[in-house]
């Protein structure tokens, strides 16, 4: 007993310690858009706003508002989306809100394709993600897209399914003692536990409504690895990536073929398939993906929020110059396809969230 409250105590305090970081860096960062915000306001007051960019831009004022790009992204975020909503870690949602969003998910698996295809909505997602699976792993787009597709899962559950909150994430860092520990696969208010016998289904708990459809017709499985390789999922190796990686490219690639990979292994069943969407684990999982890259690029955000590059198809690891924020990240009709550009910064107009 007294030893796994300790071990509570010091994952609680890891966690504050690092939801500190985080907050300060929200903060100072918000302070400086609303800065920025009211500088405008005032220039707006003396001149026409295009005179003004012109003399930023000329004189080097602001240097980050030196490309358009910069200026599209402040613009959008101070011009739609002031107070960007927090998402959260799991473990810090009431039992009620883990129900409204496992309800909703629920929800999705009950409705009709909007692919056109005679499967459900939930599957919509699951098709996509089999279909993109080559263009959109182990390349320069993984982060960006990743990002934009749960996002568009995120906006599914609340325009489709009434959920009233945000994708939560998981940190397994806090469970890397004992992944298969980790309340997240509680059977009555979480996402249920490993898969059972041979065919490791999964057997219990609140998902049995789905039936994944892709790449073929099965049941949702899992078959958790002992230890789940945990020591993949430490603080001290987010720390390290976010201290010690200081490219886009490099950043990427560790922690995909790190971290990602390990919990994507560690679980089992879909989640290391290209199917891995059919576990909605996955959601929360890549949710933790992008707020790790989005705190990386807090680290630095003048620099970061514009550094993308690295290669884009998988046989040509070496050819970095092949990715630019002027690529399309590709949707089959989930949503838009968009601009790599669009889904640099979680504060635009488009995505308007925050970690
Ligand atoms: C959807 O259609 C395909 C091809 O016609 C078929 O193989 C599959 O069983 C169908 N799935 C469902 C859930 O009806
Ligand atoms: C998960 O379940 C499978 C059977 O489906 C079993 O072989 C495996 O050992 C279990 N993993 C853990 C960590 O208990
Ligand atoms: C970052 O790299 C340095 C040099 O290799 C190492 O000493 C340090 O422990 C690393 N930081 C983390 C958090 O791993
Ligand atoms: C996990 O971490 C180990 C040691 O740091 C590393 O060798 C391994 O490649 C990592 N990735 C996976 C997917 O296990
Ligand atoms: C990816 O690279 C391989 C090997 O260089 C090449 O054969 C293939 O056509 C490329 N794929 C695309 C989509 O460009």
């Amino acid at each position: 007993m007294a030893s796994a409250s300790a071990a509570e105590e010091s994952c609680d305090e890891k966690f504050n310690l690092i939801a500190e970081e985080v907050s300060h860096i929200a903060q100072s960062s918000a302070e400086s858009y609303a800065g920025i915000r009211d500088f405008l306001l005032v220039a707006v007051g003396l001149s026409a706003i295009a005179s003004i960019f012109f003399l930023l831009t000329t004189f080097d004022v602001f240097p980050h508002f030196s490309s358009s790009f910069s200026d599209e992204i402040v613009h959008k975020a101070q011009a739609s989306c002031h107070d960007p909503p927090l998402r959260r870690e799991w473990r810090a949602l009431t039992k009620e809100e883990k129900m409204d969003f496992i309800g909703a998910v629920q929800c999705l698996a009950k409705k009709p394709s909007k692919l056109g295809l005679n499967t459900t909505r939930y599957d919509d997602f699951v098709y996509v993600h089999v279909n993109l699976y080559p263009d959109t792993h182990n390349v320069a787009p993984s982060l960006p897209w990743h990002r934009y597709y749960i996002k568009i899962f995120e906006n599914a559950l609340q325009e489709e399914c009434n959920f009233e909150g945000q994708l939560p994430y998981w940190d397994w860092t806090l469970d890397a003692a004992a992944p298969e520990d980790s309340p997240i696969w509680s059977v009555t208010h979480g996402f249920g536990g490993n898969g059972t016998g041979d065919s490791h289904c999964l057997e219990d708990g609140l998902l049995l409504d789905l039936k994944p459809q892709y790449p073929n017709k099965h049941c949702l499985q899992r078959d958790f690895i002992p230890g789940m390789v945990g020591f993949n999922y430490t603080t001290e190796k987010i720390l390290d990536l976010w201290q010690n990686t200081t490219s886009y490219h490099d950043f990427r690639t560790h922690l995909e073929s790190g971290p990602h990979k390990s919990v994507h292994n560690g679980i089992g069943g879909e989640m290391p398939t290209h199917g891995s969407s059919n576990d909605p684990i996955f959601f929360v999982h890549h949710a933790q993906i992008d707020r790790i890259w989005w705190h990386w690029q807090q680290l630095q955000p003048q620099k970061r929020l514009e550094d993308y590059f690295g290669p884009n198809n998988v046989s040509e690891p070496d050819a970095l110059s092949q990715a630019s924020l002027q690529d399309t990240l590709a949707m089959m009709g989930l949503d838009s396809d968009r601009a790599v550009a669009r889904v640099m910064d979680t504060r635009s107009k488009l995505l308007c969230y925050q970690y």
